[in-house]
């Protein structure tokens, strides 16, 4: 009986300019009413598998089946008949409608046929909103609610099309630790109503919450398709990367007394509000071989310590020091070459890539007009270019690069944050400004990432690490700032850092 399934993907196989093997020969079942969580490294083809799924891409080979139907879905509007939905990962609202206008558009309720009913629309979202525990308040505009806002409009918005298959690609990668609680909730609730649920995910606590069933693909094939009540987070951790994982920490040593950042009584107004305070009074000094960790809820002061520090943001007053020298009014361009300053940028795609230039150039971004890559006179040095980026692409295995000559948009998300990754801790410098690295890396990665940040430590290089995963700053920093309101609130030194004690800091401090 295949009726039990709401999706069956037979033998299927997506292969890109006849040469990239996205996937290969993979079954997929979803059976009704379940969160089947779909896994594996980056570029492991999950995305590909889903937009498969949802029509944006015909697969070379297989067979879909819906609902035991087999089905042809050659492109979304295809997939919206067959009461398939996916919220990708970067949400497409219109920025000055308000929500239930993005949650209607295309698919309004008439009157006399012409115009938009709005009683009827409310009144529709209203009720799923009411039978999903899912609220949202309809009439804020799209652009000034949160990312979890519109991120639930964008769920109601395939509910209101009445949607029965939920695809989900890393819907909790750019959510902070509150909406991924009230975002699972959502999933169960969906569940509980009778949904089928695809969750893409590199987080496994969260799958491990949630989730009935995993498939894990590795290299484009399947590797197994798991129960979660009889498979532990280790086997599945395995599975998908195909050996033991290290635990990676850090030994506090390689210390310098010389100070490489010093940030003095710095204040900041936020940049989207000037009314408000981003960073009140905030010292903070970083030695050469030290990783200094900023914990803290997103929101407090983070963005705007990075843009500073980045150059993209002016300060109130106060100043930013590189080796003793005074860089607050430097341009972009100085602070990186001049005064030998890296950054792994939030916004990768926005701050850190040329989407439409391949890896190799990618590589070389802000090094390209300067030795070893060009001559004192502006000659470009190909061979040097091509080394340098070659190498990057192999020791943080790119995947899928054709030896640097893939144009960095056709790369999975993951293996683009490598290339970012992988240049900025490469390229000479004294002082690295680290923000999020390993947001969308799947679990091999973040250890790779996380020794290499380590190994740059080794270098004496002083380190800035803003996370807003606790397990990426005890695991990295030697000292941690605990950022609340824009405020120092609180410092822990080596052994002292750990989940109680920043929690303890953390709550201590609530106004
Ligand atoms: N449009 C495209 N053209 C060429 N190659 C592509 C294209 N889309 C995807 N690929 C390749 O297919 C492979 C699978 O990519 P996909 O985006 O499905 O990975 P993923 O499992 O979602 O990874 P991540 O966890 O990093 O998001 C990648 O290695 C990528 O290089
Ligand atoms: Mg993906």
């Amino acid at each position: 009986m295949s009726i039990e399934y709401a999706v069956e993907m037979q033998n299927i196989s997506m292969i890109f300019n006849n040469n990239i093997i996205a996937n290969k020969n993979v079954n997929l079942n979803i059976k009704k009413g379940e969160i089947h969580a779909l896994i594996g490294e980056n570029g492991a083809g999950k995305s590909t598998l889903m937009s498969i799924l949802f029509g944006i891409y015909e697969p070379t080979k297989g067979i879909i089946k819906i609902n035991g139907n087999v089905q042809i879905i050659s492109n979304p509007i295809v997939a919206n008949n067959l009461k398939i939905g996916m919220v990708h990962q970067n949400f497409q609202m219109v920025d000055i409608f308000k929500l239930w206008e993005n949650i209607a558009v295309g698919s309004e309720i008439k009157k006399f046929k012409v115009f938009n009913n709005k009683k009827a629309i409310l009144k529709k979202i209203e009720t799923i909103m009411k039978e999903n525990d899912l609220e949202v308040n309809l009439n804020l505009l799209a652009k000034n609610a949160t990312v979890g806002e519109q991120q639930r409009a964008e769920i109601l918005k395939l509910l209101y099309r009445e949607a029965e298959i939920l695809i989900f690609d890393e819907p909790t990668a750019v959510l902070t630790p509150n909406e991924i609680d009230g975002f699972l909730k959502v999933l169960i609730n969906l569940k509980n109503n009778g949904k089928s649920i695809i969750l893409i995910s590199h987080k496994m606590d969260e799958i491990e919450k949630v989730a009935d069933r995993a498939t894990v693909l590795r290299r484009g094939k399947v590797i197994g398709t798991y129960n979660l009540n009889e498979t532990s987070v280790d086997e599945l951790s395995f599975a998908m990367v195909g050996r033991q994982l290290k635990k990676i920490i850090n030994n506090h040593k390689d210390i310098d007394n010389k100070k490489i950042l010093e940030i003095e009584n710095l204040n900041v107004q936020k940049n989207n509000n000037k009314k408000v305070i981003g960073l009140k009074k905030l010292n903070l000094q970083i030695k050469a071989g030290e990783i200094l960790g900023i914990s803290g809820v997103q929101g407090n002061g983070q963005e705007e310590l990075a843009n500073i520090i980045a150059g993209m943001q002016k300060p109130k007053s106060g100043k930013v020091l590189i080796n003793q020298i005074d860089i607050t009014k430097k341009s972009i361009y100085e602070r990186y070459h001049k005064y030998k300053m890296s950054h792994i940028p939030l916004d990768r795609q926005k701050h850190g890539l040329v989407l439409d230039f391949n890896v190799i150039e990618n590589t070389v971004l802000q090094d390209v007009g300067i030795k070893p890559f060009a001559s004192k006179l502006g000659i470009l040095n190909f061979d040097e270019i091509k080394k340098f980026g070659q190498t990057i692409v192999e020791k943080y295995d790119v995947r899928n690069a054709s030896n640097g000559y893939a144009i960095v948009r056709s790369l999975s998300g993951g293996n683009q944050q490598k290339i970012i990754i992988g240049r900025e801790l490469t390229r000479e410098s004294d002082f690295i400004l680290i923000y999020q690295p390993t947001r969308g890396l799947d679990i091999g990665s973040i250890e790779f990432i996380h020794s290499q940040i380590l190994e740059a430590k080794k270098l004496k290089k002083a380190i800035l690490l803003i996370s807003y995963e606790l397990n990426e700053i005890l695991a990295l920093s030697d000292r941690v700032v605990i950022l609340s309101s824009g405020e120092a609130i609180g410092e822990l030194t080596g052994d002292k850092i750990s989940y109680e004690n920043i929690g303890k800091l953390m709550i201590g401090n609530k106004k």
